[in-house]
């Protein structure tokens, strides 16, 4: 077994062992959840709510005309998809929430963009750029020092300690689920102002150099971060910016500012460093780029019934006021149509499956308690159309697979990829297999994210495995919006007994995997909680 199959197996929680971790909270050793560079330029941010009429439904489509890429867009892209939603408070305890979700709300995901020249992390406590380095001129982006540039990088990292701290060796799955997460709070972001944002096909070294976070000097004692992605974000689809030229730069450019230590002591997780080290990436990736893209960007017009979802809200409220449920009222139900669109927008093609650049690997196991029009049951939603057969093959062979669109209705905009496996009550499957978690059964569905694993890391390489994940976290962030959208809400569930969810599906091996589980229902809140809002004045 290679050594990413062999931390994925290890990291299994099963009903008699959860996967290694402490076992309790060393609060003493609790990281502080806000990354700074002490002593780099601060460079604060405009804080002015740009588009705040666009229509919800516009961030699917690429509607929205391409604002210039100067400072107040960039602070609006961060607010958008990495700042602080909101402060709760119970008790003496305050903490923030972040725009983009976070298992634990750890937030490991750190963003950095590369704008005019500039190498920058984002503060989002304070919406500020901490200016990290200054490129040299020739190398600025695209752009005179003057003008808006009419492209610019964002780059993630993660830091590991943050999730470790709490979940022990599965954490570095959910730092890559954040990840995925933040990709879509990016690209949504990005949709907002009417860019185009995509995937660059580069290796992690390279991301290291030019964020700055390969340079041990500045890092001393404090928590390192592990490069991710990089994306480029456009303003008309075709600009372009060569990030070796812009890496290489980076290397001999004259950096500010030394990370803060997050905590002040730290427990060694040896598993976590081998799976991250074996699935970085090194130069091009087999079977990815030119091919993958074409691909993921091909697979045409979004499916009948996409634009169904009631779009009362504003795209810009929407996101900002995404949240997740802690409970669901274990009795509204969801109108099938509505169920249906939102199945439909997890199809590639539009935003923000434009951003990635591989074909779907990622299916849906789902369990559907409360949608009207449909029964109650196990189903399986196929994001590609071609995968039908190989999964039907892999599940158990008694499952239905009874096409769930009704061919006599002409309203019936199912596109018939969402199939009945076994027509039941599922509620308490569902509550035991995501770790007895109630959100699981009380909403209108929760569902499975099953992966192709093993062939996938064969054909492209072990890097592949952190995609997968970012491809469950980009799932997530559709259905988060969506539940807002329907006034309902949503919660990703990170906690499930791996091995006992494939026996129910009757998987075997290794071939496919469940990576993450979900559920949305209307939810009921936790009233001893306090809000404000994330930043003065409520902006
Ligand atoms: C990858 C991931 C896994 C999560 N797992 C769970 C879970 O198992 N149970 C749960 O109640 N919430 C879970 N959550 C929700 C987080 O606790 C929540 O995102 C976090 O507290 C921040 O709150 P917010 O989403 O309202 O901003 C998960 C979220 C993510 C992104």
């Amino acid at each position: 077994m290679t050594a990413v199959l062999d931390y994925h197996q290890t990291t299994k929680h099963s009903f008699h062992r959860f996967a290694r971790s402490l076992g309790y909270l060393d609060w003493a050793a609790q990281p502080d959840p806000f990354r700074r560079y002490d002593s780099a330029p601060r460079l604060p941010l405009p804080r002015a709510a740009l588009r705040p009429d666009l229509p919800y439904t516009d961030l699917f489509t690429g509607a929205a005309l391409a604002a210039p890429m100067d400072l107040p867009a960039v602070g609006e892209l961060l607010r958008c998809a990495m700042g602080l939603s909101a402060w709760k408070q119970h008790q003496s305890s305050r903490w923030a929430l972040r725009v983009n979700p976070s298992s634990g709300n750890l937030h490991p995901t750190e963003s950095y963009i590369v704008w005019n020249g500039r190498v920058c992390h984002y503060a989002p406590r304070e919406h500020q750029l901490e200016v990290r380095a200054e490129l040299a001129a020739a190398d600025r982006v695209n752009a005179g020092q003057e003008s808006a540039p009419t492209a610019f990088l964002v780059g993630l990292t993660s830091i590991l300690w943050r999730e470790a701290w709490k979940y022990g060796e599965r954490a570095f799955r959910y730092c890559q689920h954040d990840v995925g997460h933040a990709i879509g709070a990016f690209r949504f972001a990005a949709s907002l102002l009417g860019w185009q944002m995509s995937l660059i096909d580069c290796a992690d070294d390279e991301i290291g150099a030019l964020l700055g976070t390969s340079r041990d000097q500045d890092y001393a004692d404090a928590e390192r971060e592990e490069p991710e992605c990089l994306f480029l974000l456009t303003r008309d689809g075709h600009s372009t910016i060569d990030v070796s030229t812009l890496a290489a730069d980076a290397r001999s450019a004259t950096w500010a500012g030394t990370a803060n230590t997050l905590s002040r002591s730290h427990v060694e997780w040896p598993v976590i460093d081998d799976v991250a080290d074996a699935t970085r990436k090194g130069t091009k990736g087999k079977g990815d780029g030119e091919k993958g893209t074409e691909l993921a960007r091909s697979q045409g017009p979004r499916e009948k019934g996409t634009d169904q979802a009631p779009a009362k809200l504003t795209a810009r409220q929407t996101i900002l006021q995404r949240r997740s449920a802690l409970g669901f009222d274990a009795a509204s139900p969801l109108p099938k149509a509505q169920f249906l669109s939102m199945l439909a927008r997890l199809r590639p093609g539009p935003p923000p499956w434009d951003a990635i650049d591989w074909p779907p690997h990622v299916h849906l196991a789902i369990f559907v308690h409360r949608v009207d029009g449909l029964l109650p049951g196990l189903y399986f939603y196929v994001r590609d159309a071609s995968a039908r057969d190989e999964l039907r093959a892999a599940t158990n062979p008694d499952f239905l697979w009874e096409p769930t669109n009704d061919s006599n209705d002409s309203n019936d905009s199912n596109d018939s990829n969402l199939f009945l496996l076994v027509p039941t009550d599922v509620r308490f499957a569902a509550n035991r297999l995501s770790c007895d978690q109630d959100i699981a059964a009380d909403g209108f569905f929760s569902l499975g994210m099953i992966a192709r694993l093993d062939s996938a890391l064969r054909e492209r390489g072990d890097w592949f495995y952190r995609r997968l994940y970012w491809e469950c976290g980009l799932i997530g962030q559709v259905l988060y919006l969506e539940a807002e959208a329907a006034g309902a809400r949503a919660t990703g569930i990170g906690c499930f007994y791996d091995d006992p969810v494939h026996e129910a599906l009757g998987l075997s091996g290794m071939t496919w995997q469940s990576l993450y589980h979900f559920s949305m229902g209307v939810p009921v809140d936790d009233g001893r909680l306090t809000s404000e809002p994330g930043y003065d004045g409520g902006w």
